[in-house]
């Protein structure tokens, strides 16, 4: 594999994958161990925050809002936190870059300020849906502005004199991002402020502000979640675990690659994250989660992985968001698998970093896949030979990698155009891989 100056990604088939690693830290519980020291009391101090460019983004958003944060090693900050009433007005726009995680739990955050805001990101994330999070953070009485009604970023924010209203939020989308802005909010509303989702998301907000001392509840129907108001937030030290998310990228190289065995060390196995353990053990994989033990709160084990004969299956319903970022990977799992693979109920792939459905039909039929779209899903072909080609990744970290993981199996060389975007969830990815097929 090598990595060219205009930013391609060159990946030939050949060697296994062995040996052991880590991945870095995950990006979910990067963003909010940042934001919510920064409205902790006291230093918070994260070890293996992941420094991806999402995650670095947040940083640099905290540190307009008056918030000091200092680097001690790579990987490692002290947040000094101000406390739930301590930011300071922005004296410029905020811009998250790509991430979407950064612009809707800040705007859930910024909600409660007495403060103007104004939040901005790339071309990506001025497409993507923010009524989502406007909506219900109106209903709780903040003033949002923006395009189409609040509908899509550049956003505003504007100070409240008030305290912000409590909600019961009953969500259409199973949405941690929604499910966190509301619940950031509810810090802000006298009272409990809940979320009910169709089915549940990663739960790592509520996790985390347990962590740092807020009152959690999750309700007896087991899909809503509750936050009271005005908690005494107090800074934690923690290590964020490995991202499963990232880790997924060479649980599906290694099962696919014949000969490989890869132990990852250290990765979150949230339960509502774990989708794709699941999902490839049912498709035939190899995988062994050992050691298992808590970090921060957070379940984390080492993970083997070893090459396996692969089947097609269905993918659907309440396991999708349990393994919404991996569907790209699994798809490209499913192309070497016998039999079809279909995935459904992933709508919401529609408006991700890209149009996942469409760039994943679109890219991998280039080499040569059997792959039909589906408004809301993909059916995947497998058994079928693919050939090396010319593949873009349209700015979307996680089809980059996916698209790099299945020019392991093509016949010839695959260059994925635009890899900057790497950096975004796993800086050091080609490294990682090369690494292990050395
Ligand atoms: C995330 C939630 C998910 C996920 C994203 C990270 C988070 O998005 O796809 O990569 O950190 O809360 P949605 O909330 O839009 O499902």
């Amino acid at each position: 594999m090598t990595k060219t100056k205009d930013t391609s990604l060159r990946i030939r088939p050949g060697r296994p994958l062995r040996g052991e690693t880590e991945v870095p830290g995950d990006k979910s519980i990067s963003h909010r161990v940042a934001m919510f020291g920064a409205l902790a009391l006291g230093t918070t101090r994260i070890r293996r925050f992941l420094p991806g460019a999402d995650c670095l983004a947040t940083v640099a958003c905290l540190q307009k809002l008056g918030v000091g944060i200092t680097w001690v090693a790579p990987t490692e900050l002290l947040v000094y936190g101000r406390g739930l009433g301590g930011l300071q007005e922005p004296a410029e726009v905020l811009d998250v870059g790509n991430s979407g995680t950064t612009i809707r739990l800040l705007c859930g955050i910024l909600a409660g300020q007495r403060f103007f805001s104004a939040l901005t990101g790339d071309a990506s994330i001025r497409r993507r849906p923010m009524e989502r999070v406007t909506k219900p953070l109106r209903e709780m009485g903040a003033a949002i502005f923006g395009r189409e009604n609040a509908c899509r970023a550049p956003l505003a924010i504007c100070g409240q004199t008030g305290l912000l209203r409590p909600l019961h939020l009953v969500s259409q989308v199973a949405s941690a991002q929604v499910k966190s802005a509301v619940l950031l909010a509810g810090l802000f509303a006298e009272g409990w402020t809940r979320v009910t989702e169709p089915c549940i998301s990663r739960d790592h907000t509520e996790r985390l502000l347990a962590a740092f001392g807020a009152q959690v509840i999750r309700e007896d129907d087991g899909l809503t979640m509750a936050v009271a108001g005005f908690p005494e937030l107090r800074g934690v030290d923690l290590e964020v675990p490995g991202d499963i998310s990232a880790a997924a990228f060479l649980l599906v190289a290694a099962s696919l690659v014949s000969g490989s065995a890869v132990t990852i060390r250290g990765v979150g196995v949230n339960p509502t994250r774990d989708g794709v353990l699941v999902v490839l053990r049912e498709m035939g994989g190899d995988i062994r989660v050992e050691n298992r033990r808590e970090v921060a709160g957070e379940p984390v084990a080492d993970i083997t992985v070893k090459s396996a004969a692969l089947h097609g299956v269905m993918i659907q319903g309440d396991i999708i968001p349990r393994l919404i970022d991996e569907i790209p990977v699994l798809a490209v799992a499913a192309l070497f698998a016998r039999g079809t693979t279909e995935i459904r109920d992933a709508g919401e792939l529609r408006v991700k970093e890209s149009d996942r459905i469409a760039v994943l039909a679109g890219e991998l039929k280039k080499m040569g896949a059997l792959v039909e779209e589906l408004p809301d899903g993909l059916v995947v072909h497998g058994g079928e030979t693919l050939r090396g080609a010319m593949v873009e990744s349209h700015g979307d970290h996680r089809i980059a990698m996916a698209l790099a993981v299945a020019g392991l199996l093509a016949r010839g060389e695959t260059t994925v155009r635009d890899t900057s975007c790497l950096d975004v969830s796993f800086p050091g990815f080609a490294f990682t891989l090369e690494k292990l097929r050395r």
